[in-house]
């Protein structure tokens, strides 16, 4: 390959994925692989202070910036960071495991508990498809053919006032021939029923020959910073049929939101990643075709929920500004759009409705979490928590609501965490440790061989660690312990969670001081997130009747241990509800209810967001919180009685 090439070009090959690709000399290794269509991992978006791009370099040079993250062995041993690294030479490059992306992701099943649904809704989905049996034109009733299939759902339907697209009407003459004057019409309901009307306004968005009611889809999304996940949905049987999951193909370009609003000011930037996401969303489809063998022609809507930036950059809206002060979203009400407009490759008919934004970082997958768990329809006072990336909290009920983003950081999904991954086969989950050795016990999902620690692990390990007394109450380690778990490594002390011949990675599994304090900063923003907002309305996290917990990972959270650690209130256990992922929840029962497209526009003008970032209540909140669980221990009643506090000991504390 390499030998016929132009002087200034250089062969480069990635391993496993045994891929071949030519870049310029001095070209940036991260780039080319993701020029290439190869994965290497790149939390920060290319930065250099991540590590997450490390590779080995097999053969060739190439000429690197070493930052801190790669260690004097590494080095030694010829690993890189890829984004640090310009191809020098030839290449052949090895991506190891910890630097790939996990191919099988975890999609459990989430069965919602009916106290935490959204209720009282008809089934009445926007989208509907309507017979006609035309009588064909005569000299006597030469009216034209669109006036002819309107004047029949206004008999046969009672439909009036329609809005018909053009496209309907320049296909109209020869389908209503040739299909004998049989067809069906497919309409849409776009916009909210003016007020005092009787009814909405539809618009017809499809004509085919002959009878196809049988046949009418939707589909639901989630459009989630690190998994695109979509609902194919059968509008007959009002049900969901398929579901896909992929992640999103804009994790190359970095793994949080404000990664990617950086990578969107560079030239292309904004048009990459637009195109990133929806070629996700296209294999996400295709995975909901190939399930169900419904044909793509017969899906006339979509409906998608997620975070604001995610909204903005699958509509292709520059989300800069969502980052500069004051902080606002495009439009609050996006207006329904053609699906394919965005290359979306469906039909030409079908429309793309996305969630309203309310704010820079409160976005459409909140509204759709409150809508389907049905927050907005209870007396009840409810805490709604999206766990992701971001943390999104909604205190309130049927009167009033109030939100806020607290800008919890990546840890729950593996990010800033040394051997932190995404909840994936070999991912640490469970974690006990025994108090007379201080040996841990894990448990990993798949029960494969461990390769890093996700989101629910780290809080099991975590609350783990201070019951057993290994860590105190600052996440700092007991070093005095007669243990040889806990050392000195590279990123200062660590617990050796399983040690290299026991993992995939071939290398010690650790959870690191630095960990604990960044699961510790994370906790505490969510935490002083919910008392600052429910002392904005006079009342505290003890007056929290319902908590309901969504995201990704939300479901596999142990809640005592989330409450041992301070991430939860102190409350009743049995107050706590998860509703897995509540942004495709709500995608999905709007897709089913016209009532409940109108109460997504309706919630989002209820909702009050509180701008933490500068509200001194929340940072006094949030250094209080910077404690394992509180420096209030009376906030934490029942979790003070389990450690001992207040008091000189834990009560599980081992002493040298
Ligand atoms: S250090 Fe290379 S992508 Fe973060």
């Amino acid at each position: 390959m390499t030998k016929d090439l132009p002087s200034k070009k250089r062969g480069v090959h990635f391993n496993p994925d045994n891929v071949d690709t030519v870049v310029e000399a001095g070209a940036n290794l991260l780039q080319a692989a993701i020029d290439a269509g190869v994965h290497i991992n790149a939390s920060c978006g290319g930065t250099g202070v991540c590590g997450t791009c490390k590779v080995l370099i097999e053969k060739g040079k190439v000429e690197t910036t070493r930052t801190e993250k790669l260690s004097e062995e590494e080095y030694e041993q010829g690993v890189r960071q890829a984004c640090q690294s310009r191809v020098i030479s030839d290449l052949t490059v090895y991506i190891p495991v910890e630097s790939r992306l996990e191919k099988a992701i975890i999609s459990r099943e989430e069965k919602v508990a009916p106290e935490a649904l959204a209720t009282g809704w008809r089934f009445n989905p926007p989208l509907s498809k309507f017979f006609v049996e035309l009588p064909p034109p005569t000299l006597e009733d030469n009216i034209s053919d669109l006036s002819r299939v309107l004047r029949n759902l206004k008999r046969q339907y009672h439909l009036n006032n329609m809005t018909v697209d053009f496209d309907v009407v320049k296909k109209l003459p020869q389908l209503l021939r040739d299909s004998h004057w049989k067809a069906t019409v497919t309409t849409l309901v776009t916009a909210v029923k003016p007020r005092g009307a009787e009814k909405r306004r539809p618009r017809v968005i499809n004509i085919e020959p002959g009878d196809t009611r049988g046949k009418y889809y939707s589909l639901a999304f989630d459009i989630g910073t690190t998994t695109v996940c979509g609902q194919l949905l059968d509008l007959n049987r009002g049900k969901a049929i398929a579901q896909g999951i992929d992640y999103n193909g804009q994790i190359k370009y970095g793994e949080d939101v404000i990664t990617r609003i950086a990578y969107c000011q560079k030239p292309d930037g904004l048009k990459k990643l637009q195109q990133a996401v929806i070629a996700t969303i296209n294999g996400v489809i295709n995975q909901l075709l190939a399930q169900t063998g419904v044909e793509l022609k017969y899906i006339a809507h979509i409906v998608v929920a997620g975070n604001t930036t995610m909204l903005q950059l699958l509509l292709g809206l520059n989300p800069k500004y969502l980052r500069l002060a004051p902080y606002t979203p495009a439009a609050n009400l996006i207006p329904p759009m053609k699906a394919n407009s965005l290359g979306i490759k469906v039909a030409e008919q079908a429309y793309l409705f996305a969630f309203p934004l309310i704010a820079s970082y409160v976005g459409g997958d909140i509204i759709s979490g409150i809508v389907g768990s049905g927050v907005y329809q209870r007396k009840k006072l409810a805490f709604f928590v999206d766990i992701g990336t971001n943390g999104e909290i909604v205190v309130g009920n049927s009167d009033w609501m109030v939100t806020a983003s607290c800008s919890a950081g990546p840890a729950f999904e593996g990010g800033g965490v040394k051997h932190g991954i995404i909840a994936t086969t070999g991912a640490i989950e469970e974690f006990d440790i025994n108090p007379s050795d201080l040996e841990p016990v894990i448990g990993t999902i798949g029960g494969e061989k461990p390769k890093g620690i996700c989101g629910s692990g780290l809080i099991n390990i975590a609350a783990g660690l201070l019951e057993a007394g290994v860590i105190g109450q600052n996440g700092k380690f007991n070093t005095n312990l007669p243990t040889k778990r806990i050392r000195q490594g590279s990123d200062g002390y660590e617990y050796v969670l399983a040690r290299a011949p026991e993992t995939q990675i071939g290398k010690d599994i650790v959870i690191t001081e630095a960990d604990i304090d960044n699961l510790i900063r994370t906790k505490a923003a969510m935490y002083a997130g919910c008392q600052t907002l429910t002392q904005s309305v006079e009342i505290s996290c003890s007056d929290l009747e319902q908590v309901i917990i969504a995201g990704a990972f939300g479901r596999h959270i142990n809640i005592e241990n989330a409450i041992t650690i301070g991430l939860f209130p102190d409350i009743p256990r049995d107050r706590f509800i998860f509703i897995g992922n509540g942004s495709l929840l709500g995608a999905r029962l709007v897709s089913f209810s016209t009532d409940l497209l109108d109460d997504a526009r309706r919630v989002a003008k209820m909702m009050t967001n509180f701008e933490l970032s500068e509200n001194v209540d929340f940072m006094n909140n949030y250094v209080a919180a910077l404690f394992l669980p509180h420096t209030n221990t009376n906030e934490f009643p029942s979790i003070s009685k389990k450690l001992g506090l207040p008091g000189s000991k834990l009560k599980r504390r081992i002493t040298a």
